[in-house]
């Protein structure tokens, strides 16, 4: 999804980082081999997402929605070096994918995988977090909102994935679109909700940035 003029965004690609061969690789796999490779995070965004993690400096990341983990791999880039990462997904086939994968980069004992639903997954998670990325189904961002937002260190950062879903969240409401819905009533709540303050970036398909006072 692009919101700026195509040229525009072709300009600013151009003058961002290089995606890293693995995660070429990775893509080039995913599109080969799996569903919907559409979820991939995707280079811009991927340096994005890397370039918060390397100024933050997390020591503990948890990923909600792994799909093949190059969102996982570009966040670990700015872990410190003891730091870890925990990344949850529902599926399990994409596991060994995910893993191959983890164990070719420079941080694949740092990364922890979580198979099942993120729903029951957090709440037995015995740990705190720098930086939470959320880009798993979003009729529950919400509730993973409720989930981690205890489980969040003071200026501890959320990032969101999708929340401009396609532009629609600024179109007419179709009462059907449950999944447009959602994410309105999480834009709302990010919006309001006082332990917090966030911003919202119109890169790829939206990211919210949300810090925790
Ligand atoms: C958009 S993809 C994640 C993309 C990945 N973060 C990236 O940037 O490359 C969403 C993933 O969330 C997973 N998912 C959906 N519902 C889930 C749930 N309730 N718990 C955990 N994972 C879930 C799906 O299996 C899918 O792999």
């Amino acid at each position: 999804m692009h919101f700026l003029p195509e040229k525009i965004d072709e300009y600013v690609v151009a003058h961002s980082e290089k995606e890293p061969e693995l995660l070429k690789e990775l893509t080039r796999e995913t599109y080969q081999k799996i569903l919907q490779p559409i979820m991939l995070s995707g280079p811009y965004q991927g340096r994005v997402l890397s370039m918060i993690s390397k100024l933050i400096r997390p020591k503990t990341i948890l990923e909600l929605g792994t799909f093949t983990g190059y969102a996982t791999l570009c966040l670990a880039e700015g872990l410190q070096t003891q730091g870890e990462i925990h990344t949850i997904d529902v599926n399990e086939e994409l596991v060994d994918f995910q893993r191959k994968y983890f164990d070719r980069s420079n941080y694949g004992n740092q990364i922890h995988q979580h198979l099942g639903n993120a729903l029951d997954i957090i709440p037995a998670l015995d740990k705190t977090f720098d930086l939470v990325f959320i880009d798993a189904d979003k009729p529950n961002y919400s509730n993973y909102f409720h989930l981690i937002i205890n489980k969040l260190n003071p200026g501890g950062i959320i990032i969101s994935d999708n929340v401009l879903w396609h532009g629609k969240v600024v179109e007419e409401l179709n009462p059907k679109d449950l999944l447009t819905k959602a994410l309105l009533a999480y834009n709302t709540l990010l919006k309001n909700d006082e332990r917090i303050e966030s911003v919202m970036l119109p890169i790829r398909d939206g990211l919210t940035i949300s810090r925790k006072k």
